[in-house]
């Protein structure tokens, strides 16, 4: 049983999160595959997914939506899990947000069993175009770590119960 756990990420908040979700989940036990998206190039012997992005302007990563475009048909019957990363508040941690259409699409093609938010992390530290954007927004007050690891994991052991209930070793 091999999990797939492949990311779009700009400024590395969500592959981060990727790796505490794939971290979580080798835990259990579970052979789990982390990469960025556009580095996945055969998924052949995958058999479940979880696809994350980060959200910039109310979409998804670039990378993402081409990873779904190619790669749809070959998760067909197997268990696919969507996170997105971006609200630069604790909005994500107070309910569940209804997902942007990018996330609604990927859902829809992959017939996903789920789709969570997680909170995104836009610091002054970061660098190009986005930190120039970062140091602008921390002026305004909307930058931050809004990330809750506590709540990533605790969702990455629910996936990997999920999975190991379907196919006890
Ligand atoms: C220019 C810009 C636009 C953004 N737009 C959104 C948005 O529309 N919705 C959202 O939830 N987060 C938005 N964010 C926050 C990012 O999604 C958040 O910082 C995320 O953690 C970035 O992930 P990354 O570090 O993996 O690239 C935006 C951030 C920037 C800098």
């Amino acid at each position: 049983m091999v999990v797939l756990v492949t990311y779009g990420s700009t400024g590395g908040g969500t592959a981060e999160i990727a790796g505490w979700i794939a971290e979580e989940m080798r835990n259990t036990g579970l052979e789990v595959r982390l990469s960025p998206a556009a580095d996945v190039s055969n998924v052949e012997r995958c058999d479940a997914l979880v696809l994350g992005s980060a959200v910039y302007a109310a979409g998804w990563h670039p990378d993402v939506r081409r990873f779904v475009r190619r790669h749809a048909g070959a998760f067909a019957g197997k268990p696919v899990w969507l996170f997105s990363s971006g609200p630069l508040d604790t909005s994500a941690d107070d309910g569940p947000l209804t997902p942007g259409h990018h996330a609604q699409e990927a859902s829809h093609e992959l017939h996903a069993r789920e789709h969570v938010t997680f909170g995104g992390r836009m610091t002054a530290e970061a660098r190009g175009w986005l930190g120039f954007l970062a140091r602008r927004m921390a002026r305004t007050g909307q930058a931050g770590d809004f990330r809750n690891p506590q709540r990533v994991r605790a969702w990455a052991r629910e996936i990997a119960a999920q999975i190991r209930a379907a196919s006890p070793a």
